[in-house]
């Protein structure tokens, strides 16, 4: 037994991170597109001005302990090329997506999983007129997928709230943002009726706590605004799963979940018990979403805190019952923790918590992140066991500096990644009997990085011909990994030589 006939093989990507062009036909900005360049040393920073013109920035992302912009700053755009924001050239798929859609065809794709954006559709989200530009170009992508049987997937909000929202209330702490959501998601689920069934609300929901202003657009992080944020987001998601089952039967909304599983370093009860907070602090959002209910641990640490679930009458009922239909996650590898840190080193790539170190047995890219071959074996026993539900890998891959030589990639270390990842995926299915709908490689094409919103770190099969600050000719070049994966498609997963 092998991976079901109708595996959905892939790769994925994001709008703030491929598309490029924020403002063109008539869009509007989101949080991603005020965050600068950075790298592996170099924080990212958000822009912002003061009523009196003061323009400053601060490192409100990824990694950075910092919760607050300065008291009256807006967040803001800044047109001075002291700025480079690389969310506005990315990798120009507004432009290129059909080159880059032929070649997931060449790959063997069965689906792509790209994130639409709010401020496109509605560059005024209070309008009840959404923007014809933005909107057909999501037209045009998914019916460039079907063309090649290719089945889209989309994110609703992959790390882009409408800058308006943080300009204007703190983002998702605003319960205001719930409704218009739900409109934006109907608006998406009728525009592209035929064309899309599978849909991603919140991309890795948990992340709001390590990063709350790219995951939710807050400029002001307190623990309770972080609270009331997820709540809104807990609550809009399920009234766009309700939205799905009203009036587009076809459609399956997913649950996006950020998971690395956690480990103690020693066999010291206190680290174990370390590492099983961490794992419940991640895996209470998926108890939210996938069974409907706080979980009782997360109650009681809210309560320790004074933090008070800002819920109305019959909200905590339509959570129940509007849970989602199958849960999606990322995995890129495994988190260290431990209170017995003399001689490790600091460990865990972006949004480390407290404890985090290095594993001694695993290797790390440039970036602190570590391939562990038995991840996405682990993080599939982990949600079945507590779910019982569908599984899909939605995104799981390696970023590094690829050398072009010889007119190619020759990329023998994400063949190696691929290889080790695919056939622990395979350990769960054939070894552990889970049912997993499919896998999508992260950023199949090249795009900018999140965390650093730079280039160099790359994760495509397919190279782009751009720079770190969006110079470049953009032509596409398939790597060796390309063909790695394009054997392993066609072989449903049997051939991984
Ligand atoms: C996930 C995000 O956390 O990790 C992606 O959903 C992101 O948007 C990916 O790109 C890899 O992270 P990074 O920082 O290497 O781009």
């Amino acid at each position: 037994m092998g991976f079901k006939k109708d595996f959905l093989w892939g790769g994925a990507t994001a709008a703030n991170q491929y598309e490029g062009y924020p403002f063109a036909d008539g869009a509007a900005l989101a949080t991603g597109d005020i965050m600068t360049n950075g790298s592996h040393t170099v924080r990212r920073q958000v822009t912002w001005k003061m009523e009196d013109g003061t323009i400053g920035t601060t490192p409100l992302c990824f990694g950075s302990q910092e919760r607050h912009l300065p008291e009256g700053a807006i967040p803001t755009y800044v047109d001075d090329p002291k700025y480079y924001y690389p969310s506005h050239i990315a990798s120009d798929g507004y432009h290129f997506y059909k080159d880059d859609i032929k070649l997931m065809a060449e790959m063997g794709f069965k689906s792509y999983r790209f994130s639409t954006k709010w401020s496109r559709v509605y560059p005024d989200p209070y309008s009840d007129t959404p923007n014809e530009g933005g909107l057909n170009y999501y037209i045009n992508v998914c019916k460039e997928c079907k063309k090649y049987g290719i089945e889209p997937l989309i994110t609703l909000h992959h790390y882009e709230t409408p800058l308006i929202f943080a300009q204007e209330c703190n983002g998702w702490e605003d319960r205001k943002l719930v409704n218009l959501f739900v409109k934006y998601a109907t608006t998406m689920f009728e525009a592209l009726k035929g064309l899309c069934k599978y849909y991603l609300t919140f991309n890795e929901i948990n992340l709001i706590e390590a990063a709350p202003y790219v995951a939710g657009g807050l400029i002001h992080a307190t623990d309770q605004a972080i609270a009331s944020a997820a709540f809104n987001q807990f609550l809009a998601n399920s009234l766009t799963v309700k939205a799905a089952k009203e009036g587009y039967p076809d459609i399956q909304v997913g649950m996006m979940l950020a998971y690395g599983p956690t480990y103690g370093l020693t066999p010291d009860p206190e680290d174990q018990l370390l590492a099983k907070q961490m794992e419940d602090s991640t895996l209470f959002f998926a108890d939210v979403q996938m069974t409907g209910k706080y979980s009782v641990y997360k109650l009681a640490e809210y309560d320790r805190k004074g933090i008070v679930l800002p819920a109305k009458d019959g909200d905590l009922d339509i959570i129940a019952k509007y849970t989602n239909d199958f849960l999606s996650f990322s995995c890129y590898g495994s988190h260290v923790v431990t209170y017995h840190t003399e001689g490790t080193t600091a460990g865990g790539g972006n949004g480390m918590k407290f404890g985090m170190v290095a594993n001694p047995y695993l290797k790390a890219n440039a970036w602190g992140w570590a391939t562990d071959p038995q991840c996405l074996r682990i993080a599939l026993n982990t949600f079945n066991n507590r779910y019982h539900c569908p599984l899909w890998c939605v995104e799981n891959g390696i970023g590094w500096n690829d050398a072009f030589e010889d007119g190619t990639v020759h990329d023998t270390y994400r063949m190696d990644y691929l290889k080790a990842n695919i056939q622990s995926m395979k350990d769960a299915v054939t070894i552990d009997g889970i049912d997993l709908m499919g896998y999508l490689y992260w950023g199949c094409i090249d795009i900018v990085s999140n965390g650093e919103g730079e280039m160099a770190k790359r994760y495509g099969e397919v190279y782009v011909d751009a720079d770190n600050l969006g110079k470049g000719t953009f032509k596409r070049t398939p790597k060796d990994s390309f063909y790695w994966y394009q054997k392993a498609i066609k072989s449903n997963g049997e051939d991984l030589d």
